[in-house]
């Protein structure tokens, strides 16, 4: 029942593997109102996850891959010749959602113009480097496909990031839809794929990867971190821009399958959903902290100066805690962890107005290069990628 994908039914007969931590979140605090309740940890992509899997059993993904390469912005046709019944279903993900609110998503678009250089750091030191120790995730991704080429992996996922984030994003002329229903795709892949690797298997605790709670728990580690982190620099941003970031979010989170009743309505919402599904389950895993390793270690190759894995250890320290680095066997660096406990908060003040240009010391420059740099490095260096259906899992 569970391998077919919407296992609604088993959640009696599997609470006895279920982790002891029920889900609670109530389907009142989402963008539905309302729905089951039933634990998204049983829950899939049951059309999406069906569908893919007769593609690769079909042998007919290497050619749809061919065909989506040239499929870019949201407001394209579908390219001829795809299977039917992927046309269908495509057709269908890639509506926006009733409650998508144009205006809201143009204020988003100011929001991440205006913030684009803290974006790109958040997301890459922050969320990015959260995503290896999200267990579940972790395992996922060094065992697919994708494992096996980090910085290929990583410029994908940035993809998004980067799209959610440009001028047209769910307009016409932009390419988040596309984004979102191409991962949707993938993500369906790895369901059936992951099974079959005799590495993931042996070290996963569960049978089918990806539920609608890991989506979430991802979800998270992306715009709830960001927000937190935002907030705690007080970084001033008003009400709108706020809740217009999330509404990017929540519709993206639609757009890749997950249900409504699983969205968060607010951030307060969605600080509590965070509270009950993201921070417990963060933890070190061998995978993990390979990954962690590779991602530090991309700097060099964009610039060996500024970037380089100190720097960005240091910032991955400063954001994640002293806690989450140990895990992540981050060496500690007395010049930079000091430097960024003590002119952080400053650098920002100044950036945003709210202390004094003219005294803002040489260190605030080097801050304000390495944003420059780090946001290139997370976010623009990922434009020209096509996503692809994989087929495999990694080798090793
Ligand atoms: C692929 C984004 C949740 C595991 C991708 C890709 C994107 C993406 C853009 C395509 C890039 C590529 O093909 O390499 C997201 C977002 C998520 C999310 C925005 C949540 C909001 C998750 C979760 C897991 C996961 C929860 C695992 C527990 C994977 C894996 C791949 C993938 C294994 C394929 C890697 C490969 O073989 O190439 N994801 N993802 N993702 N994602 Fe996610």
């Amino acid at each position: 029942m569970l391998k077919a994908g919407g296992a609604l039914g088993a959640i009696g007969a599997l609470s006895a593997a279920a982790p002891a931590r029920a889900w609670t979140w109530s389907p009142q605090g989402s963008v539905a109102g309302q729905g089951l309740g039933v634990d998204p940890r049983w829950v899939w992509d049951p059309e999406a996850d069906q569908l893919v899997a007769s593609l690769i059993d079909r042998g007919e993904v290497p050619a749809v891959n061919a065909l989506l390469r040239t499929w870019k912005k949201n407001g394209q046709a579908l390219p001829a010749g795809l299977p039917a019944d992927l046309r269908d279903f495509m057709e269908y993900a890639r509506q926006l959602p009733s409650w998508a609110d144009p205006q809201k998503l143009a204020t988003a678009v100011k929001f991440n113009e205006k913030r684009g250089l803290y974006l790109g750091v958040l997301y890459g030191l922050a969320s990015g480097m959260m995503s290896t120790v999200i267990p579940k995730e972790a395992l996922a991704v060094y065992y697919s496909q994708g494992g096996a080429d980090m910085k290929d992996r990583i410029s994908k996922t940035a993809k998004l990031g980067y799209d959610i984030g440009s001028v047209n994003a769910y307009l016409p002329e932009g390419e988040m839809i596309v984004t979102a229903v191409k991962t949707r795709l993938v993500h369906a892949a790895v369901r059936h794929l992951l099974p079959q690797s005799p590495y993931w298997t042996k070290v996963a605790d569960e049978d089918i990867p990806i539920s609608q709670a890991d989506i979430m728990v991802t979800w998270h580690s992306l715009p709830t971190t960001v927000m937190r982190k935002l907030n705690d620099w007080k970084v001033p941003i008003p009400e709108n821009e706020s809740s217009a970031f999330l509404h990017s979010w929540q519709v993206g989170a639609h757009m890749l399958g997950v249900k409504d009743e699983y969205i968060p309505n607010s951030w307060a919402q969605a600080n509590s959903q965070a509270d009950q599904v993201l921070d417990p389950i963060l933890r070190a895993t061998p995978e993990g902290v390979k990954l962690a390793d590779i991602l530090l270690n991309l700097g060099s190759s964009v610039d060996a100066g500024i970037l380089s894995k100190p720097i960005l250890g240091a910032f991955t320290r400063f954001m994640l805690g002293d806690e989450i680095a140990g895990w992540l066997k981050i060496a500690r660096e007395p010049v930079w962890d000091n430097l960024l406990k003590v002119a952080w908060g400053p650098f920002v003040a100044v950036r945003e107005g709210l202390l004094p240009f003219p005294l803002a010391p040489k260190a605030y420059w080097l801050f304000d290069e390495f944003l420059r740099k780090a946001a290139l490095l997370f976010l623009s260096e990922a434009k020209p990628i096509s996503i692809e259906i994989p087929v495999t899992n990694r080798p090793s």
